[in-house]
């Protein structure tokens, strides 16, 4: 599908906010404004490189801030005279692999790696994608006597956000076409071109720091996040299959050695197989039958890594967290431990977690049963992830039962 980058702007002067350090770089509980940004952007398991578009004075020390930090980070470079030039500026500084490009504004702290991942993804649909919210108060047109044109339809209003989401094609030829006209945001350069934009719900808590005002709603805001309640909650998987000559045994993504591998749609990883499953179950997206049917031709022989980095998209999206990992293979032959190693550093990165958050274990079925027998591979898995207490997701049957007041 292409390799997706990010250009996070953070060149602007922060006029309407006041004198002082730039709004990008003010403290928010503590840590610099952007590195909230730039924290969330990197979370996104999709986003393969982010580009930090900075004021040209500013440059060597983001640059040097940000080392060690952003591990996604490739680039740091000088932005233009407008937000527009600024992107623009990006643009040129993406890798040569990127078909995938997400705009976001350093001044948007709190904006949550799902919400990153829907728009990108919808942006894959329809080309050009947004983040908005519905408009909460009634807006008028307004003359230049003050008096009330009209009043506009409320139900049709949303308040657009980044982040924005192209193929970077068309942004490059929207950037292009757009040099020289004044548009606040990207989409509305690919909308004047009469290019379809998808607008994706985006959320109240991803305010753009403008005004001082606005540092005081985002400290309240982020507290909240905070005092947000996460639980652990566990989910399961098992997997089994049969071993067969003529195919190749691979486990955790490891191919070893043996006069036998495992027969299977795609490559049969049962190891593999029951991480994506346990993983689902915590999330409550039931299981990888129903994600990765295996009628689907576009699924054999599939390396089951891939399977779980695009399990850890759906798991990141649908706003969770993996912790840890722990696993166990029962296999009578060929002995696992030496590959283990492997296999943990393997599933740790398609997962995005250190490798020491991730346990493989192995063992023999004694002879016994159709493991012990050599007729087949068994894996079994539990996964651990951090999602929002249900105390502050009402469930939709909490949701009927709350009285009307
Ligand atoms: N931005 C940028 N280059 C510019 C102007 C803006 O990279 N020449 C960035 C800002 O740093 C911010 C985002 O675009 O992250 C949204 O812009 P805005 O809120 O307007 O920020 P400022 O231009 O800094 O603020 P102001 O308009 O009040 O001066
Ligand atoms: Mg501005």
């Amino acid at each position: 599908m292409g390799r997706s980058s990010a250009i996070v702007v953070a060149a602007g002067k922060g006029e309407r906010m006041g004198g002082g350090v730039k709004k990008q770089f003010r403290p928010l509980k503590g840590r610099p404004v952007l590195h909230w940004a730039l924290a969330a952007i990197e979370a996104a398991p999709s986003i393969e490189e982010i580009v930090v578009v900075t004021g040209a004075s500013d440059v060597a020390a983001v640059a040097a801030d940000v080392k060690g930090k952003f591990s996604k980070v490739t680039r740091v470079v000088a932005g233009g005279e407008t937000r527009q030039e600024s992107v623009a500026r990006g643009l040129e500084a993406l890798g040569p692999g990127t078909q995938w490009v997400v705009v976001h504004d350093g001044a948007r702290p709190l904006v949550e790696p799902a919400l990153v991942e829907r728009v990108l993804a919808a942006a894959k649909e329809s080309g050009a994608a947004t983040a908005a919210v519905k408009v909460k108060d009634t807006i008028k047109l307004v003359d230049q006597y003050g008096q009330v044109e009209r009043t506009l339809e409320r139900s049709r209003l949303w308040a657009v956000q980044t982040p924005q989401a192209f193929s970077r094609e068309l942004l490059e030829r929207a950037h292009a076409w757009g040099k020289g006209k004044q548009v606040t945001d990207d989409c509305g350069l690919v909308e004047a071109m009469g290019h379809p934009v998808t607008v994706v719900e985006g959320s109240e808590r991803n305010l753009k720091l403008t005004t001082q005002e606005d540092l005081a709603i985002l400290e309240a805001l982020a507290a909240n996040g905070e005092a947000q309640e996460r639980v652990p909650v566990t989910g399961f998987g098992l997997d089994v299959h049969r071993l067969a000559p003529g195919r190749e045994l691979v486990l955790g993504g490891v191919r070893i050695p043996h006069p036998l591998g495992l027969s299977g749609h795609s490559d049969a990883d049962v190891l593999t197989h029951a991480i994506m499953d346990a993983l689902l179950g915590a999330a409550g997206l039931g299981d990888i039958g129903q994600h990765f049917p295996d009628t689907d031709p576009a699924y054999r022989g599939a390396s089951s890594l891939k399977l779980l980095e695009k399990v850890r998209e759906l798991v990141v999206t649908a706003g969770a967290q993996i912790v840890h990992v722990d696993a166990f293979v029962s296999a009578e032959a060929p002995r696992l431990s030496p590959y283990i190693p492997d296999m943990r550093r393997n599933l740790a990165q398609a997962m995005g977690i250190g490798v020491e958050w991730v346990s493989i274990k192995a063992g023999t079925s004694e002879g016994m049963g159709p493991v012990g027998r050599g007729e087949a591979i068994e894996a079994r898995a539990v996964a651990t992830l951090m999602r929002p207490s249900p105390r502050f997701v009402p469930s939709s049957r909490d949701q009927q039962a709350i009285p009307a007041f």
